[in-house]
């Protein structure tokens, strides 16, 4: 099919829900995608995040084959080997007790509220200015910007959101029925934002004073993309609950909440047709070894580390602050970034604006020094 049909089709047979640029993305290596035309593009956004060992993965898609000629999935109702394997290493490398399997990261996090309700018997959940937690309707609540929950409501009540790094705050919405705070340690949609080290201790420290959860949100920092499996770890917190999900399996969908041991459902409570199947959870314990056979989150510090010193060197006037951990890099600039990123995408570079006015990279971890500087040759083209 054309590139035109792919595209007339599209606007005849889906929701709107989608604004694209105007190519079909065919087939992808590495850290680049070419379209169906044959144009290449060095791909930095890696599927928001969620390619984190790069695209056409031949021991993954080995893995995947395997796992679905064998079996896809048996569903929840039995057990499953894949499964437990990845659920162990998930607890081993987040210092917490046990995994629920879904399916995406607003799921995961539904499964953290739901699971803070029920373990406190309280409803009230604090989330975080800016703040994107997904799209079903509880994380929804908890989403900050508006543009996601207008013309949605009534929204699901008990969510207060409070400004960011502001622990009075926090403590000033702290009620008798008080479950969790529910924040992100790096705001990823927001545009990658940053809380205060002390900020996010002191809100630890809170929680545990308080007798409330502390559920962190790493749908889009965690799996190493910081330079730590979780950014948690960085910041030398533990949560009750930490979800994830995007890259955990590279692209085939996946998403865990992990909690402590004595936060749990009883049997029948929450479920899920697909969540941890073996295809996916397969898929994810070939990505997880990779990354560490490979060294992959030094290289995300690493890269990152060259990636904004990079980007520093660029005097745009357009720039007004280069912000990154690892391979979770923002760049916050004077204007619109959507211009930006369709020139980029025209030169064979593709980024993403997150918050309207700040580009967003989430490559693939095992990108390279040389093609960072492929990218900064075309970012500075068009910035400066
Ligand atoms: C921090 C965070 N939480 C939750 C979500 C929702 O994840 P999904 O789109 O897989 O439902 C996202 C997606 O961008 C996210 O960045």
């Amino acid at each position: 099919m054309k590139t035109s049909e792919v595209i007339e089709k599209e606007k005849k047979y889906l929701m709107s829900t989608y604004s694209r640029p105007p190519f079909v993305l065919d087939y992808g290596k590495g850290c680049y995608v070419w379209d169906k035309e044959g144009k290449k593009y060095l791909d930095l956004i890696g599927g928001i995040g969620s390619c984190l060992i790069g695209h056409g993965n031949k021991g993954l898609a080995t893995v995947i084959q395997k796992q679905s000629q064998k079996m896809i999935t048996p569903t929840n109702l039995y057990y499953s080997e894949p499964q437990v394997f990845l659920a162990e290493k998930l607890v081993k490398i987040s210092g917490l007790g046990h995994v629920f399997f879904s399916n995406s990261g607003t799921e995961a996090n539904e499964c953290a509220i739901k699971l803070a309700r029920k373990a406190t018997k309280r409803s009230n959940i604090i989330t975080v200015r800016f703040g994107f937690h997904g799209r079903t309707f509880g994380s929804l609540a908890g989403t900050w910007d508006e543009k996601y929950k207008k013309d949605f409501g009534p929204h699901v009540p008990g969510f207060t959101i409070v400004p960011e790094n502001d622990l009075v705050a926090v403590e000033n919405s702290i009620t008798d029925q008080t479950a969790a705070v529910l924040i992100e340690p790096i705001q990823g949609e927001a545009g990658v934002k940053f809380f205060d080290k002390q900020y996010l201790h002191s809100l630890r420290d809170l929680c545990t004073k308080k007798g409330i959860l502390l559920i962190l949100d790493e749908v889009q920092s965690g799996n190493g993309r910081t330079g730590t499996f979780f950014a948690y770890q960085q910041y030398g917190i533990l949560p009750d609950i930490v979800t994830v999900a995007k890259g955990l399996a590279n692209g085939i969908p996946i998403g865990a909440t992990i909690a402590k041991k004595e936060l749990n459902f009883s049997q029948g409570l929450h479920g899920s047709t697909f969540g941890g199947n073996p295809l996916a959870c397969s898929a994810a314990l070939y990505v997880m070894n990779m990354v560490e056979k490979k060294n992959l989150m030094k290289n995300a510090s690493i890269m990152g580390n060259y990636f904004v010193a990079q980007l520093r060197n660029i005097r745009s006037p357009f720039i007004t602050e280069i912000r990154g951990m690892g391979l979770m890099i923002g760049v916050e600039l004077t204007k619109e970034g959507k211009e930006i990123v369709q020139q980029c995408a025209d030169q064979g570079l593709l980024i993403n604006c997150a918050h309207k006015q700040t580009l967003r990279f989430l490559p693939s971890l095992i990108i390279t020094k040389k093609e960072i500087n492929k990218a900064i040759a075309i970012l500075r083209k068009v910035l400066v």
